[in-house]
């Protein structure tokens, strides 16, 4: 393994419990790269908190701020570019990434999904949603998903999937919380296998 630890941005839009299961694996020193910055577009959420108490630099960055998407584009691979950034996490941020971004990191964008896809991906496919539709098409199994991101809404390369059991009195909610506490662990293992493959 080389010295160099890689340079993460995570991005996020909410609680931010996956940033925070990703960060205390680094700090146990499971995993050799150092979190960088948080963007969101939201400037006041868990994961902005978590980063501002932890000494993480913020950047609350939305295409609301810019008159085109096209300088939004340009201003986030500016400020990644400024950082350092290796690799860029998605944790729970509800945004489509700019194409621009994705081509210019490609293959070092990563995303949990809190659903086995293919199925259950898609525009709209987010948080709450994916379980209300899990259950109506009666699932037995779900899962958690890390993939590659590419131009397309949770199209690209799986890298590691995980099954968690649908319960027969299931909510959205209940298996909304099943399905979190097994990102906690998928995350960090994936990354700990990419990012071995990628430093060996
Ligand atoms: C997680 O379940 C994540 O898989 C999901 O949002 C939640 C964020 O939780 N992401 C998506 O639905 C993306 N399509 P967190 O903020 O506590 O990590």
């Amino acid at each position: 393994m080389r010295n160099h630890k890689s340079r993460l941005a995570v991005f996020c839009s909410g609680d931010g419990s996956n940033f925070k299961s990703i960060h205390r694996t680094i700090e146990d020193k499971q995993l050799n790269a150092e979190i960088v910055l948080c963007l969101s577009n939201r400037e006041q959420c868990g994961a902005m908190e978590f980063a501002r108490n932890n000494g993480i630099t913020t950047v609350h960055l939305t295409e609301k701020q810019f008159t085109s998407f096209d300088e939004f584009a340009d201003a986030m691979l500016r400020c990644l570019r400024e950082h350092g950034i290796e690799m860029i996490l998605l944790a729970g941020y509800m945004r489509k990434v700019p194409d621009a971004v994705v081509a210019a990191f490609r293959d070092k964008i990563i995303n949990i999904h809190p659903a086995l896809l293919p199925k259950f991906g898609g525009e709209g496919m987010y948080g709450i949603h994916v379980h209300t539709a899990v259950l109506a098409a009666g699932e037995t199994q779900s899962g958690a998903t890390v993939h590659l991101v590419n131009e397309e809404y949770d199209q690209g390369g799986i890298l590691m999937q995980r099954h968690v059991p649908v319960l027969s009195d299931d909510t959205p909610e209940t298996l909304a919380a099943r399905v979190l506490a097994c990102e906690h662990t998928l995350y960090p293992d994936s990354l700990e296998k990419l990012l071995a493959e990628q430093q060996s």
